[in-house]
């Protein structure tokens, strides 16, 4: 037997202000869009924008539906909206944030598994590392590739 180790490096900052410029500017995207989402059964508003190799900013929210599974997340919208008008143009980063009842959640905001792997999809079709920023009041986390988020995927290399 054998034992190994996956090692997540998670960079924490305290406030919008210490990131770099750019970064500032694609979360403050994701806060904007994030007031916007159509989020009428869980009261949870989650925002997402995505930046591109040729420096489009690309964002979406989540859109419930009545018939619960038929709504989407945030990171799918923007992702999904991005890789369909820019099939040939890598995603460089996403910045995600969220809010409940107009205020901004508290702890980092963590994608889901489905957004996860919808990210990792990206990054293998663009053979780019996506970085990514999970916005909260106490803490923004950004971690360096889709890897620190979704250790071990399946993609279509296993194919
Ligand atoms: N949601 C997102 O948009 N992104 C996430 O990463 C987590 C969850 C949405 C889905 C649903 O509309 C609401 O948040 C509550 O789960």
């Amino acid at each position: 037997m054998k034992t190994s180790e996956i090692r997540i490096i998670v960079y924490e900052y305290q406030s919008i202000k210490e990131l770099a410029e750019n970064e500032q500017l694609l979360l403050t995207e994701a806060r904007k869009i994030t007031a916007m989402a159509y989020a009428p059964y869980s009261g949870f508003h989650v925002g997402a924008a995505v930046l591109l190799d040729n420096g489009v900013i690309v964002t979406g929210n989540n859109q419930e539906n009545s018939a619960y599974p038929s709504g989407l997340c945030a990171e799918r919208v923007a992702l999904f909206y991005a890789n369909a008008n820019y099939p040939d143009t890598a995603v460089k980063a996403i910045a995600i944030s969220a809010a409940k009842k107009g205020v901004l959640v508290n702890e980092a905001v963590k994608p889901c598994g489905s957004c996860r792997q919808a990210l990792a999809e990206t990054e293998v079709r663009f053979e780019t590392p996506i970085r990514i920023i999970l916005d909260g009041k106490d803490s923004i986390m950004i971690l360096n590739g889709v890897e620190s988020l979704l250790p071990l995927s399946f993609s279509k290399k296993a194919l």
